[in-house]
């Protein structure tokens, strides 16, 4: 367990996207991003199949499991789980807006109940060594002044949270999907800068809207880190130079070409193992964006990649896509 993690960038949490494929994959772009996991709700992970929601590779260090509940004993249980599982931070979901999360009471509708956030907090921290966190929005619904979100900060900072990663948004939590609530409400980068002016001891990292790394850089003029969603997902090789802006590693970028070799040797490891190929090749849609031949690549990853028995060869003919572009 690293003694403190470094908060620079971090990829978002995001469902169905940050899997430990996609994380392999983002960690042979960057060694030092700190990655988020999808959320795993406190019933799944206590009721569920566990090895299938935790196992990830050793390469995805540093590495922090996102949880989604409001049981304060569950979400206890779930921090001592991870840290048995070897993983570096737990973190609290407290932005997502979707149906499915409100009727269960997580996620952004905690917002209105920051005395049981705080609870969470407490009883989390209670059986674990790892840092616990708290990924939140500005506000929700009608609770979108400054005043609302340092009345959720507040308690939350006192039960022992230190590090907030705060969504710039609020979330309407009626009448706007999940993805409109990702783009529609606008952003207030103004409003978690400030939280930072007015706690400087907290860690504080900004979400949402962030499109590159220089982008991120100027955020950092503001706050301790940045956490990169959508941007990352879609055009993962803007992590590249994240390394030298983290940690001053200045071991050279890896270039495309060399990701995705490595990312077919991981694949085939892992087909031997029963995952269907396109369950891993489909995050590597973006890695060529912008590049001769990325069409082709996608192309041949979306067709051949889907067929039954699809193997390593359909990289392998992607892969010659792209060299063929450029010769
Ligand atoms: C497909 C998708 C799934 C998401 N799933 C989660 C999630 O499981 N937990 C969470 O806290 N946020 C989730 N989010 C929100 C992101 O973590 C992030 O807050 C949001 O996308 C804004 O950042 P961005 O503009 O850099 O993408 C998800 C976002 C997307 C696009």
């Amino acid at each position: 367990m690293p003694a403190t993690l470094n908060r620079k960038i971090a990829v978002a949490p995001m469902m169905q996207h940050t899997d430990r494929h996609c994380r392999y994959l983002l960690r042979l772009i960057s060694r030092h991003t700190l990655l988020y996991t999808e959320m795993v709700t406190s019933g799944a992970l206590l009721h569920g199949d566990r090895a299938r929601f935790l196992n990830f590779d050793a390469a995805e260090h540093p590495l922090a499991l996102q949880l989604g509940g409001s049981e304060p004993q569950e979400l206890a249980e779930c921090a001592a789980i991870a840290e048995d599982w070897g993983y570096d931070e737990v973190n609290l979901n407290i932005g997502c807006p979707s149906d499915r999360v409100q009727s269960g009471r997580f996620g952004a509708c905690l917002m209105a109940e920051p005395q049981r956030v705080a609870d969470c907090v407490a009883a989390m921290r209670a059986r674990t060594r790892l840092p616990v966190t708290v990924k939140t929005r500005i506000g929700i619904d009608d609770r979108d002044r400054y005043q609302d979100l340092l009345d959720f900060i507040e308690p939350v900072r006192a039960a022992g949270c230190s590090v907030f990663i705060v969504h710039a948004r609020k979330a309407w939590l009626q009448g706007l999907s999940p993805k409109e609530n990702r783009s529609k409400p606008p952003l207030h980068y103004d409003r978690v800068h400030q939280l930072k002016r007015e706690f400087p001891d907290l860690t504080i990292v900004i979400n949402g809207g962030i499109e590159t790394l220089a982008a991120a850089q100027a955020q950092l003029e503001h706050v301790d880190g940045v956490m990169i969603g959508r941007a990352a997902y879609n055009n993962p090789y803007i992590l590249a130079a994240a390394d030298r802006l983290i940690d001053d590693d200045a071991a050279a970028e890896p270039n495309r070409r060399t990701i995705v070799e490595q990312f077919r040797d991981y694949a085939d490891r892992h087909l031997a193992q029963g995952v269907r190929l396109h369950q891993m090749t489909r995050h590597l849609m973006g890695l060529f964006q912008g590049q001769p031949g990325a069409r082709a690549f996608r192309r041949v990853l979306s067709e051949q990649g889907q067929r039954p028995g699809a193997g390593i060869e359909v990289i392998e003919t992607a892969i010659r896509q792209v060299d063929g572009a450029r010769s």
